[in-house]
């Protein structure tokens, strides 16, 4: 974490870009040209993004705006977003700021553990898999040698565990060996990818068995957020309705998606629209992180909310809990300029951190679509935002 600063902003949409760059200029104590030199056309060159990926033709730009408001962990934070959608910015704004009035998002973040999947064939996958676990420690002595820069940043393997997939006709019976890898602050991709290809071998051959698949998990579910928010009565707003209504209203609307799949995906989607916003923001997997939502949401079988609100004394109360897969180094994140400083207007050191900021993001959005919904609809904001974009439109 960085140095303290007041993420309350009166006024703060009333500025124009240049105002609101100047001002986290002086926030962020560095000059308006590093900002405009990050954010100028998206950032960047087409040089860099000719390296970033292959076949490049142009870059496409997309709104890059930073929500004020949010305490999360004691902490004012300024969040950036980067979203193509009016009015998910200004919805993430007016629910941290409610949330605020209940003294902010609280956050509690899993270690970084990304799940490596080592598939093996062999006829039976439950004698494997008591093999494999017999060989644990051997096993991750050798994927600790493999990198030792992750194990000398206090990462590294850290368990291994077993899941047999017997079969009828036994040459489809495969044991998945899970490798459990703390990734600290990179996104875990590319480690685990590479401790997997290289332990394959070595297990298969104990086990008499042929290497399958090796790839991570994105069902991220040992890197999960869960946040926490209160909203005082008093700040449940909306007009034509008593905060006793809106509150009641808001906790109706999270019962329809815990009853109902097809609500709970929409539910969902108005989270992502504001974790999604953070997480291409600071350079990261998105669709990582989707996936990892959305199979977290169906862990039970039945596909439910990420969040949920209930009624606590007067006040609404809110958890979320959802993986959240994201880095702070290696690929985007380290070569887009506009993601180092969504990173630096962050201030966030660890990947913990950044995945909590991302995480009460999305809470907040799903807190706004809910009372929005709950009350007069979520048309009358929306158009009202949209509008303005709407001149621009190419016949
Ligand atoms: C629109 O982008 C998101 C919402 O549909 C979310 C929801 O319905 O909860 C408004």
């Amino acid at each position: 974490m960085t140095q303290p600063i007041d993420s309350r902003r009166p006024g703060w949409h009333r500025l124009s870009p240049a105002q609101r760059r100047e001002a986290l200029a002086l926030d962020l104590d560095i000059p308006p040209s590093a900002l405009d030199e990050a954010l100028t056309h998206g950032g960047l060159s087409l040089e860099a993004a000719d390296r970033m990926v292959e076949d490049v033709v142009g870059t496409l730009s997309l709104p890059f705006a930073v929500a004020p408001n949010f305490r999360i962990d004691g902490r004012d934070v300024l969040v950036p977003m980067v979203v193509e959608e009016a009015s998910v910015v200004a919805a993430a704004a007016h629910a941290a700021r409610m949330v605020r009035k209940g003294g902010g998002f609280r956050t509690l973040a899993d270690p970084p553990i990304t799940i490596g999947q080592i598939q093996i064939f062999c006829p039976d996958p439950e004698e494997a898999a008591l093999r494999v676990l017999a060989l644990r420690e051997e096993a991750l002595d050798l994927a600790r040698g493999l990198d030792p820069t992750l194990v000398s940043l206090g990462g590294g393997p850290r368990d291994l565990e077993v899941r047999p997939f017997p079969a009828a006709p036994p040459e489809e019976s495969f044991l998945v060996v899970h490798l459990l890898v703390d990734t600290r602050d990179a996104m875990g991709a590319n480690a685990v990818n590479t401790m997997n290809e290289a332990l394959a071998p070595f297990l298969a051959d104990r086990v008499g068995g042929r290497i399958g698949l090796r790839i991570l998990s994105n069902l991220a579910d040992r890197r999960k957020v869960r946040v926490e928010a209160r909203v005082p009565l008093e700040a449940l707003q909306a007009p034509g309705f008593t905060p006793e209504e809106v509150r009641d209203g808001i906790v109706a609307a999270s019962r329809f998606a815990e009853r109902d799949p097809y609500r709970a995906a929409t539910h969902n989607k108005g989270i992502l629209n504001g974790t999604d916003a953070v997480v291409l923001a600071t350079g990261n997997d998105w669709r990582a992180v989707e996936a990892g939502a959305h199979a977290y949401a169906a862990r039970t079988g039945r596909y439910g909310p990420l969040c949920t609100w209930h009624r606590d004394g007067d006040d609404l109360q809110g958890v979320l809990e959802m993986p959240v897969q994201v880095g702070l180094v290696g690929g985007a994140t380290r070569v887009h300029p506009g993601a180092r400083l969504a990173l630096r207007i962050l201030g966030v050191t660890t990947a913990m951190e950044l995945a909590a900021v991302a995480a009460a993001t999305g809470m907040a959005n799903n807190l706004t679509a809910l009372r929005a919904l709950a009350t007069e609809g979520i048309q009358a904001g929306h158009m009202r935002l949209h509008r303005r974009s709407r001149d621009l439109e190419v016949p």
